[in-house]
């Protein structure tokens, strides 16, 4: 299944699939299931007993027909009965107690499984989710799956196991009529309620989409809670989200009209039944055929008969409900990632860490091409830069280089190896980024540095922090290292959430580093003690380095020219001005325009489609 074919519907038959995915989750706690299986027996077992006891107690009472019981044969039988009643219900919660353990962890691996795979999928399919709407799913389906667990072990066959018990018993003792009936109902009940429900499900799954699409909606516009306030725009937001709100509460109302539908149709099957074997009984114990005691027992079967009938009902209604739930997240499951290891890719072996672009062609959309042959290549060690117009394809570049997309031509190849061909992990390992756009976690500033290697110690943390110029920040700050950044780093300037990234990738101490516009929002002063601690840094390590200033990459080892996705230019600061050609101009351009730095970058953020926030 590709990405795009994840917004449309759904398979609609039952998906039987899913239970067969639930087996090993209950096979691993066979013993538990076991014992819950054992007190489910139990329990039907006294529920069985009860309709006999009430019989033997009312035809032993029954005077007219010489009864004449003795006081502890009463007693004996009451107290039977009391424990048939409690027994019936203690199993029963004793079955589910125990039963519990089992769905929890069905469902705690099931999350577990969903959010890795969802981490598995390439930046293609996160640039075009809608977060609260699959959060939503994935909440629905890991509820839907452990109820489906529950009822598969506990009441589909049970129940038909009861049904066909009291069918026997009725056949045996008082002959086929009773049976007729019974099976008569069973069978009109269970067609009624299997066609009442396909026919209801399209209604279920339109509510689960309307809920969806206006999580989706909610989320989306209180990630934009800024945006919305610049542009005064809460009516607008209101509006839009009252709009799926409305859709949702349509869907609900049909939703409850089908489910009125469908239980009203039961319950006059129901009575219809029930109605005709209390008459057949009543005329027989009129004619003495059968006793009170009968009347009372057949009565009783009929109850508890019919209650896990309509149960059995309740409980298809809600698997088909559940199976509407589950099949978003299972379709989540299913959506397979564009990139790949391939099977028994080897580890990435980096010797010197040098990075070679081969001929690179790529575009994000086959109609769009962003790369046209890019060739170049940073030898281990050294500096190179890329520079060119926004838009140019350089950030592209890095994404192909951690593999985020595949080159639609051409080759990406990190000391010889084609980064296609070695693990995604030990690609992204040997590379440090510093981020064009930095988000954070809502964390602390302190835990968002260690980020960048999770099992540093705390002085390694510090000594990042130093050289990145953090600390002095930190120091002015009430709470330090301590303080919380907010969602996605809002809290910090923009500058600051960059010096933290530079912090992270100097923590992950990788071979090669690559630095997206790593400076763009310092103020001069902080970008040259920058650019000093990162020149230190990148001795020795291979770097590739994005700039929009060329100021900051005048003393690169060589320098690349990108414009329009293809190489234009190539050589040292010194060798392009000389040659005079499209870096000579930009240079000069920079350096009339180099008093309003502040300027340049506002335009650049106009003009840049890569920073408006995909959430
Ligand atoms: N996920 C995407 N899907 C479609 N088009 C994209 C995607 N990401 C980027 N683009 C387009 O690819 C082109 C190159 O983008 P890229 O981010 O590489 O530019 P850039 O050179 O880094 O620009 P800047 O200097 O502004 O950061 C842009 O025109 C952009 O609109
Ligand atoms: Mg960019």
């Amino acid at each position: 299944m590709k990405h795009g074919d994840f917004n449309e519907e759904p398979a609609s038959s039952v998906n039987w699939q899913v239970f067969r995915e639930l087996t090993p989750y209950l096979w691993e706690y066979r013993g538990r299931v076991f014992l819950s299986l054992l007190f489910l027996v139990a329990a039907k077992g006294a529920i069985l007993v009860i309709p006999f006891l009430l019989k033997y107690l009312v035809d032993s009472l029954d005077i007219s027909k010489g009864a004449d019981i003795a006081a502890a044969g009463l007693v004996a039988l009451v107290v039977a009965f009391g424990l048939a009643r409690f027994s019936s219900v203690l199993f029963g919660e004793l079955r589910d107690t125990i039963f519990g353990r089992v769905t929890e962890r069905a469902m705690r691996r099931i999350g577990l499984q969903v959010f890795r795979h969802i981490h598995a999928l390439d930046l293609d399919f996160h640039l075009n989710r809608q977060t609260g709407g699959l959060a939503r799913d994935i909440e629905r389906g890991v509820t839907g799956i452990s109820f489906l667990m529950r009822f598969f072990v506990f009441n589909i066959a049970p129940t038909i196991f009861e049904i066909t018990m009291v069918v026997g018993i009725l056949l045996w003792n008082y002959g086929l009529n009773y049976a007729l009936v019974t099976l008569a109902a069973v069978t009109a009940y269970g067609v009624f309620s299997v066609r009442a429900t396909e026919w209801r499900t399209q209604f279920v799954r339109e509510a689960n989409e309307a809920d969806s699409s206006s999580n989706t909606r909610a989320i989306d516009s209180l990630m934009n809670f800024e945006t919305v306030k610049y542009f005064t725009n809460e009516e607008f937001e209101a509006r839009r989200y009252d709009h799926e709100l409305e859709k949702w509460e349509v869907a609900r109302r049909k939703n409850r009209l089908s489910v009125f539908t469908l239980n009203g149709g039961q319950a006059l099957i129901i009575a219809v039944a029930q109605t005709t074997m209390i008459g057949m009984a009543a005329f027989q114990v009129r004619g003495g055929v059968i006793s009170i005691g009968d009347f009372v027992l057949i009565n009783q079967f009929m109850i508890q008969l019919f209650m896990p009938l309509g149960f059995l009902g309740f409980i298809y209604r809600e698997i088909k409900g559940s199976m509407a739930n589950i099949e978003r997240m299972f379709d989540l499951l299913a959506v397979k990632t564009q990139i790949e290891d391939k099977p028994g890719a080897p580890d990435l072996q980096v010797e010197r860490g040098s990075i070679q672009f081969d001929n690179v062609s790529f575009g994000y959309r086959p109609d769009r091409q962003i790369l046209k042959g890019v060739s170049f290549e940073v030898p281990p060690g050294q500096k190179v830069a890329v520079v060119g117009a926004s838009g140019a394809g350089k950030s592209t570049l890095v994404k192909l280089l951690f593999r985020f997309y595949d080159a639609s031509g051409g080759a990406v190849r990190i000391d010889g190896q084609d980064v296609r061909d070695v693990t995604q992990h030990s690609l992204r390992a040997a590379i440090g980024i510093v981020p064009q756009d930095t988000v954070l976690f809502n964390d602390t500033i302190f835990e968002n540095v260690r980020y960048g290697r999770p099992e540093a110690g705390d002085d390694e943390v510090w000594e990042a922090i130093r050289l990145a110029h953090l600390e002095n920040f930190i120091g002015r700050l009430p709470s330090g290292g301590d303080t919380v950044v907010g969602e996605r780093g809002l809290k910090l300037s923009g500058g600051e959430k960059q010096r933290v990234a530079i912090a992270r990738a100097l923590l992950k101490q990788p071979p090669i580093l690559v630095f997206d516009e790593a400076t763009s929002s310092l103020d001069s002063k902080s970008e040259r003690a920058i650019l000093a601690a990162i020149r230190e840094i990148a001795t020795g390590h291979t770097s590739l380095v994005i700039a929009h200033r060329l100021s900051t990459v005048v003393d690169a080892d060589s320098i690349v020219v990108l414009d329009q996705g293809e190489v234009v230019e190539q050589g040292r600061h010194a060798e392009l001005l000389a040659h005079d050609g499209r870096y000579a101009e930009l240079w000069q351009i920079q350096q009339a325009e180099g008093q309003a730095p502040a300027l340049e970058s506002l335009t650049m953020a106009l003009a840049d489609p890569g920073t408006g926030g995909t959430a």
